[in-house]
């Protein structure tokens, strides 16, 4: 789930290679981190830390190292053990060592049987397994390639794995099942690189390429470093090689505090650039619905498609969550288009999702920000999203470069938009951040939030409580607004915070009311809304119980006022996203990678 980096060199010094690596792969989020190298005399050298990559630095002996050519490093997102250092990567086995992203299904069913044979444990880790199986069939045959290939046959569930042997420093191999796993060599053709992603490969790599489902990669330096792919049946296969187009603009903060402010900070430059370069070959209005189905934030760019698909398109529009739909046996048409929408391309839930669909030979549409990713490669079409690399694990930029796809799907025609209208939304957003910020520091202490909204704002409101609590880990709900008097608002006390995105739109005036249900039970309220719809609203803008942030919403989003109404809600993303990320600033919080959190979630 989280990060592997690898690298077979011709000449000395891969370790720094290593650490530069396993620092680009920090925005996944992880929880430990390790290498393991071979050394001038041919031993196996581990290291391993709890928490961050500066302190792994800090046990490295980079003169010790210095000699070294071959190397794993990997950041940990455990899933199967305590954070430990005897869970961290790499995990070792007499001479083996690897790395290992995903989940082995049938790890306690390996570990029972090595046991019996007098393997020991170090830790209760399922990668460990791997290191220990790997030894077993070497006892037995006396060949890493072999035994690292009869390993990998025998693991069930998703994985990426890269394993290296003290006594064969000039071989790594890595194997891919479920879990992403890229390849390039240097532009000098001097080193090697196996990896979790292209960020890892940055600056190291121009083109790289993604292995296919079941694919494995044997890196071998003998007068020169020779690489070949295998698919599933041990045959070598060719793979297209695609351009490492991850800037350095991308992996840097360029003056920002946070990746998370740069990345909201760029919402307006993304909606404009998706809008200008937005082509696509599928028409909505030929299907008879449309089912979308993703996770997460995607997820609720799939719910506020909904709302512009069938008022715009007229086409029925479902909406689900990807680890539901796929084991749910839903009923499924040829005459209904899938959309899968994937910020990163590698969620296997969505990834699972999609697989399903297409084996039952239905029409599938990705909507995917990462290039090469799994689900834009093996999906019917592929629309790119475009946001640039996103490296905050709280998706931000990437939702409004989906919505803004969905947009152009539903509406058709572009020139029914008014892009600058929306854009200068978003940028006097930006410019008022500083009361955006001031707030935060009131909302930080709060211990429970409500998010309202009706119509597109419901969505909205939705991914705001979805950010607040990923990043602040406050407790925060997302609720239609019509429908808390059926319930939620019995929570309703002096303690509960609701914040409501009121847009000056067809539903403002209900939305209003509501408000005023949560007031007159002594209820806190945020107001997100404009002057204009504040300006009547006297008693209100004197309620000691009610603070604002309030949008300068003088321009049209489109010249088809029914478009405009329905568009109203949707810049309002910009000031969500930016109070979430001053409660957790105002809170003390790593904003970039909140605890516990991944940005690419391989598991299930
Ligand atoms: C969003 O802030 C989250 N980190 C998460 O919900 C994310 O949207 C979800 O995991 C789906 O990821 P994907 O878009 O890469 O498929
Ligand atoms: N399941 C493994 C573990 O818990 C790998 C986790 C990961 O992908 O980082 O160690």
């Amino acid at each position: 789930m989280c990060g592997i980096v690898s690298v077979l060199s011709r000449n000395d010094g891969i370790i720094r290679d290593l650490i530069d690596c396993l620092s680009r792969l920090e925005y996944r989020g992880y929880d430990s981190a390790g290498i393991a190298y071979v050394d001038k005399n041919s031993r196996l050298c581990v290291k391993k830390t709890i928490g961050k990559i500066a302190s792994l630095e800090k046990i490295i002996d980079f003169n010790e190292g210095a000699r070294c050519r071959i190397g794993i490093g990997h950041t940990r997102w455990a899933t199967h053990g305590e954070v430990t250092i005897q869970n961290a990567h790499p995990h070792t086995s007499d001479e083996v060592a690897i790395v290992h992203n995903g989940i082995i299904e049938n790890y306690e069913s390996l570990k029972e049987s090595l046991m019996k044979d007098g393997f020991v444990f170090d830790g209760v880790s399922d990668s460990e397994v791997v290191a220990k199986l790997i030894s077993y069939h070497l006892k037995k045959n006396n060949d890493f390639l072999k035994a690292f290939q009869a390993t990998i046959g025998q693991l069930k569930g998703a994985f990426a794995i890269v394993a290296i042997h003290a006594d064969y420093p000039y071989m790594l191999l890595g194997a891919k099942r479920g879990s992403p796993m890229a390849v390039g060599l240097s532009p000098d053709s001097q080193r090697f690189y196996i990896a979790s992603d292209a960020v890892a490969l940055s600056s190291l790599c121009h083109d790289i390429v993604y292995l296919d489902e079941g694919d494995s990669v044997v890196c071998e330096l003998t007068d020169e470093l020779r690489y070949r792919i295998l698919n599933s049946n041990l045959e070598v296969v060719d793979r297209q090689k695609t351009r490492n187009n991850v800037s350095l603009h991308d992996v840097t903060k360029n003056g920002f505090e946070d990746f998370m402010l740069k990345e909201i900070f760029e919402e307006p430059v993304v909606a404009q650039r998706v809008f200008r370069n937005f082509k696509c070959n599928v028409n909505v209005a030929d299907y008879r619905s449309i089912y979308i189905i993703a996770c997460g934030t995607s997820y609720y760019a799939g719910l506020l498609a909904k709302y512009w698909l069938e008022s715009l398109s007229r086409v029925h529009t479902d909406v689900e969550i990807a680890s539901e739909f796929r084991y749910r046996n839903p009923v499924l048409s040829r005459e209904t288009l899938y959309i899968f929408i994937s910020q990163s391309g590698e969620t296997i839930d969505t990834l699972s999702a999609m697989r399903q669909v297409k084996n039952m030979g239905f029409k599938t549409l990705a909507i995917v920000n990462v290039e090469g990713s799994s689900i834009a490669r093996e999906a019917d079409e592929c629309i790119h999203t475009d946001a640039g690399f996103e490296i905050g694990v709280a998706s931000t930029k990437s939702f409004v470069a989906q919505t803004m796809v969905m947009l152009l799907l539903s509406i058709q025609q572009k020139s029914r938009l008014n892009i600058d209208g929306i854009t200068y939304t978003m940028y006097s957003i930006l410019n008022d951040g500083f009361v955006i910020k001031a707030l935060a520091e009131r909302i930080k202490d709060k211990a429970r939030l409500l998010y309202l909204g009706r119509g597109g704002s419901f969505p909205i409101a939705l991914e705001g409580a979805l950010k607040m609590k990923e990043l602040s880990y406050v407790s925060a709900e997302g609720y239609p607004s019509g429908e808390i008097k059926h319930g939620p608002i019995a929570m309703i006390d002096h303690q509960v915070y609701s914040i409501i995105i009121a847009p000056d739109d067809y539903y403002v005036g209900k939305t209003i009311v509501n408000a005023r249900e949560i007031l007159a039970r002594n209820g806190e309220v945020l107001l997100i809304t404009t002057g204009k719809v504040l300006a009547n609203l006297h008693d209100l803008k004197k309620n000691k119980l009610v603070d604002h942030i309030l949008l300068k919403d003088q321009w049209e989003y489109s010249t088809d006022p029914a478009v405009d109404q329905l568009l109203r809600s949707w810049p309002y993303v910009t000031a969500i996203h930016m109070l979430a990320y001053y409660v957790a600033k105002a809170r003390g919080l790593n904003a970039d990678q909140p605890r516990n959190l991944a940005k690419s979630v391989t598991v299930e």
